[in-house]
């Protein structure tokens, strides 16, 4: 049998007894593989790779080195939350990577969709790669590879791993979430103590904002899409709407349109609002949010966030629009 294939008597884990049964199990698998040895493991923050962390710490601890990088395309108040939850509450090995003006630069005047995600990949294998070369002694790479990965793309997953490090910065995989279904990572996550926050977090794309701050980014539309999709988020929370929408963020695009604001004309953007609801992604529909809610949304957005005069909603199922808008 391939090492790929998901054991025919492993139950579903969908308990917290279950989840406790796992970690358990899985303490034991890591530490017989790791020894005395250093891993390394690129921390996002995402739900995969914060259980992966979350289950090391606990098998090996402070010979697991986290590097997040933080490419200034993530949402608000995310890498801070890394720190917290990672360096301050579970005392992780966290190295910090402040490489937004990096990413930013490398950017800079690029509006093509799939070229920008191209940059972002490759730049952040290129900062994950230097900060691995200063580390010393490592020899393992953990990955929040989970089952469907291994289903859809033989093992290959463009957002989860960086492979993609030269030849000579090789390390053995350490994958223990490679059988497991995202509901059952997020009770495995739950049973680990990690905060609801992070475990129930909505999909989020490897590109982050950078494929929601449309055409080429400039740092006032980015802070206006992080701007939006926080006071988005914060009043779907409030509204009961957080873990019930399936997707819902806020996209800017590179146009302006008139307006008035404080008695006088001004030629600010659009924010659009996208909510959707989908079991694979592959078809969405649009979730029907109470108009009130809309109309509150859109007063707090224009007059919280610079630069922004309009809010329109995304009424488009998934076809014929995609989900994201590059
Ligand atoms: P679309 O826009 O294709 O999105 O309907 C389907 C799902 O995939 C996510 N998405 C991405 N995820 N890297 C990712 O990791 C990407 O480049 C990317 N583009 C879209 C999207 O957020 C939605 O959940």
């Amino acid at each position: 049998m391939s090492d790929n294939v998901r054991p025919a008597s492993m139950a579903r884990i969908n308990t917290p007894a279950l989840a406790l049964a796992f970690i358990d199990e899985q303490i034991a698998a890591l530490r017989a593989q790791i020894g005395g040895k250093k891993v390394l493991l690129a921390l996002s923050g995402g739900v995969d790779s914060s259980v992966v962390a979350a289950l090391l710490i606990k098998a090996v601890g402070k010979q697991l080195v986290c590097v997040h990088v933080n490419h200034g395309l993530l949402r608000k108040g995310e890498p801070e939350q890394v720190v917290e939850v990672f360096r301050n509450q579970m005392q992780a090995n966290l190295v910090y990577v402040d490489a937004v003006d990096r990413f930013l630069d490398k950017l800079a005047g690029v509006s093509d969709p799939e070229t920008k995600r191209k940059i972002i990949g490759a730049e952040f294998i290129r900062v994950f790669e230097e900060e691995a070369r200063k580390l010393e002694g490592i020899e393992f790479l953990a990955q929040g590879t989970i089952y469907p990965d291994i289903i859809e793309s033989d093992g290959v997953k463009a957002h989860h791993n960086v492979g993609g490090l030269p030849d000579d910065l090789q390390f053995a995989l350490v994958e223990p979430l490679k059988f497991l279904f995202k509901d059952e990572v997020r009770v495995v996550g739950k049973a680990l103590g990690l905060p609801d926050g992070m475990v129930y977090r909505q999909p989020f794309p490897g590109p982050g904002l950078g494929v929601r701050c449309l055409g080429a980014i400039t740092r006032d539309r980015l802070e206006a899409v992080r701007e939006s999709d926080a006071i988005l988020r914060e009043e779907f929370a409030k509204n009961g709407l957080q873990g019930k929408v399936w997707q819902y963020f806020t996209i800017v695009p590179d146009f302006k349109s008139t307006g008035i604001k404080d008695g006088k004309r001004t030629y600010a953007w659009p924010v659009i609002i996208r909510a959707v609801n989908t079991v694979d992604a592959m078809t969405a529909t649009v979730e029907d949010v109470p108009f009130a809610l809309l109309q509150h949304v859109t007063q707090r957005i224009t007059a919280e966030v610079p630069g922004v005069s309009r809010v329109l909603y995304d009424l488009t199922p998934k076809p014929s629009g995609t989900i994201e808008w590059e």
